[in-house]
């Protein structure tokens, strides 16, 4: 290890800094990654995802605060510590392949920076609602061992564009401290009240700002953009981000072996999981997450603790009739 990480590890420590903390941890780890120590590397990425204090209470390190819009009225985003795991989703082998790969690239930065590549730094995370991007997201956090700072558009945007791009810019002096997973969420939740053709300017008009903004962004921090409406872009802006993730609804086979993940921990007894999956298609990931978790309040409701065909039979038409 670099006298200049003790130094600096040393220095957060004094001042409790978490922020700068956590980068040095992450640049020593990716150092010893480097120097193929992988057991290393990967006991202490473990211990800096799983033994870090909360980041958002009452501990004595102490994380600055998110930024605030311009009267100070309200937070423009939220950091938490992740805890999703990529290995909670069922998803397209494809997109497992990406996010894995992004992961090894974020942590080899430094080697992509030095070799003249440029960086996967701006994506975008595209699909139907309830089908893992948010998940996804924070899941990238805790993998990379970084707090995640979600950021909702609807916070963000004023009816000023220069107060918007300002409320941006401040977003990005915060992600340029340390090493975050930012989530821009729901670009979508712009203008919904409007017509299509005033949300679609509205849309083109955000997305644009953020692309400028962010065009030459080269600090620490990871940054995601979600729509479930990416039929609002046209190509010359989903162009514009470095890979365009796309989500899908899950076929009945992933249906079969998500409600198989999240039985996996819980009683049960006589279900049918491959029928239960065929009355769930078409429908997103968040629909069988929901079956599974009504039909065990419902088990528990009537005094046992074993999930039965009683019991999702009471609650599958809750969950295959509304709205997804
Ligand atoms: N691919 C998936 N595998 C497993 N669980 C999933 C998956 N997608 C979603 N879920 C579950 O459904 C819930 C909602 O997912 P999430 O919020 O990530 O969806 P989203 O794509 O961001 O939706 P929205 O467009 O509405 O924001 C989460 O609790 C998550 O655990
Ligand atoms: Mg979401």
């Amino acid at each position: 290890m670099a006298g200049r990480h003790l130094k600096e590890i040393f220095k957060a420590f004094q001042t409790r800094d978490e922020l700068t903390f956590r980068r040095v941890a992450m640049e020593i780890i990716d150092e010893e990654e480097a120097k193929h120590h992988n057991a290393l590397a990967r006991d202490l990425k473990r211990l800096l995802v799983a033994g870090g204090a909360p980041l958002d209470t009452g501990s004595t390190i102490i994380v600055p605060a998110p930024p605030k819009d311009r009267e100070g009225d309200w937070d423009l985003g939220e950091v938490t510590e992740p805890t999703r795991l990529l290995d909670d989703l069922i998803l397209d082998p494809r997109l497992v392949g990406t996010l894995d790969s992004l992961v090894e690239e974020v942590r080899q930065w430094s080697t992509l920076d030095a070799a003249g590549i440029p960086r996967r730094q701006r994506l975008l995370l595209e699909g139907p609602p309830g089908c893992g991007k948010t998940t996804a997201a924070e899941a990238l956090a805790t993998e990379l061992g970084r707090p995640f700072l979600l950021v909702r558009l609807d916070a963000v945007v004023s009816s000023y564009l220069g107060e918007t791009a300002s409320n941006l810019r401040r977003i990005l002096d915060y992600a340029d401290q340390a090493p975050f997973v930012v989530l821009f969420d729901e670009f979508d939740a712009l203008g919904r009240s409007r017509d299509d053709q005033a949300e679609h300017g509205e849309m083109k008009r955000v997305v644009t700002a953020f692309l400028q903004m962010t065009d030459r962004y080269r600090g620490p921090s990871l940054l995601l953009a979600a729509t479930n409406h990416s039929e609002l872009l046209d190509q010359a802006l989903w162009r514009r981000f470095d890979e365009v993730l796309t989500f899908r609804k899950p076929n009945v086979h992933e249906l079969r072996r998500l409600l198989r993940l999240r039985l996996r921990h819980v009683s049960h007894h006589g279900l049918n999981i491959d029928l239960i999956a065929s009355k769930l298609k078409g429908l997103p990931h968040a629909a069988a997450e929901k079956l599974v978790v009504d039909a065990r309040r419902q088990a528990i409701l009537r005094g046992s603790h074993t999930v039965e065909a009683v019991d999702i039979n009471a609650v599958l038409l809750g969950v295959t009739g509304r709205p997804w």
